[in-house]
């Protein structure tokens, strides 16, 4: 397969650049982090874009964007501008072409007041981030055979933008005991992708447990002996704004593949493997 990864410089992006490439031929992009071998692109320059669309790719996986919660909220026309407008962009530009388009989306498109949700339940986003992803699905989804796949918070180890580890750097950390979730660890993904991507329209993907943040930040840190302590918090004490929803339990009704549970992922991390698991 030759595939154009969006967002190769991020943290699930250069995750699923090092396990592709291994398998696929993929052109990487970045932005601001320039990282050896990836193409410098910004999404906002649609030529750009289009110039590199031109070198034909079977697949594009969109793994760029604003993601960041008080980001968006903040800058909500940058967050629609590169969530939204490139989802546009790109999908005008592979018109006609056997070219077809993987959106990673988010759990935040639901409001987190159920107890699962799946691809049957409806959106109901409560903050900027997760309308931006909701209308980067409307912009996909339709005539096309294109595919959204929206997964939850993702944990593990990523080789150039290491934002999960990076939680851990001080020596506390603050971690959230009502916000409850299915976490995908993240070397689980690429091939979880590679089983999923000849579908089309919108799939979940998670993990097989769920935990909340505090119960995930705890372990992780307990099973890789990491010089830090894990605070208990209540989400609305010290992360008021945006709003986050607090459980966001995501299932498929299309297919059966869970990601590791956290005890078999933690394994994995503190053995610094790199094999795959799904
Ligand atoms: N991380 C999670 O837990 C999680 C959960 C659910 C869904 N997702 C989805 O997974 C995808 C990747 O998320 P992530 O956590 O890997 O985010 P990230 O670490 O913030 O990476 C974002 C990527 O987007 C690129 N980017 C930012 N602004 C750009 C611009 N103007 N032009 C071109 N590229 C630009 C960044 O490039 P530079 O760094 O080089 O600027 C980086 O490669 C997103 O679609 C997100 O919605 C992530």
């Amino acid at each position: 397969m030759k595939i154009l990864l969006l967002g190769a410089s991020g943290y699930v992006g250069g995750a699923l650049w090092q396990s592709l490439s291994a398998r696929h031929t993929v052109v990487g992009t970045c932005s601001r982090r320039a990282v050896p071998g990836l193409v410098t692109v910004d999404l906002r320059d649609e030529a750009a874009l289009c110039a590199l669309l031109g070198q034909g790719f079977d697949l594009v996986i969109h793994a760029a964007g604003l993601v960041d919660l008080a980001s968006a909220e903040a800058q909500p026309a940058l967050a629609h501008a590169l969530n939204v407008r490139s989802v546009e962009a790109l999908r005008t530009a592979v018109r006609d072409t056997p070219t077809k388009i993987l959106l990673l989306s988010s759990d935040n498109v639901f409001d987190g007041t159920g107890e699962v949700y799946t691809e049957e339940d409806p959106r109901s986003p409560v903050n900027v981030y997760g309308r931006t992803k909701c209308a980067a699905e409307d912009a996909l989804l339709g005539p096309g055979g294109h595919l959204v796949v929206r997964i939850p918070l993702v944990y593990g180890r990523s080789p150039w933008a290491d934002r999960f580890m990076a939680r851990f750097s001080g020596p506390v950390t603050q971690a959230q005991t009502d916000v409850v979730c299915a976490p995908v660890y993240l070397p689980s993904l690429a091939p979880a992708l590679e089983e999923l991507w000849d579908r089309q329209g919108l799939l979940h993907f998670a993990g097989a447990e769920v935990v909340t943040r505090f119960a995930l930040m705890s372990r992780v840190a307990e099973a890789l002996r990491l010089p830090t302590r894990v605070v208990p918090v209540r989400n609305d004490d010290v992360f008021a704004s945006p709003r986050r929803p607090k459980r966001l339990v995501l299932r498929s009704v299309h297919h059966g593949f869970l990601g590791p549970d956290v005890a078999a992922a933690l394994a994995d991390m503190a053995s610094g493997s790199t094999e795959e698991t799904t």
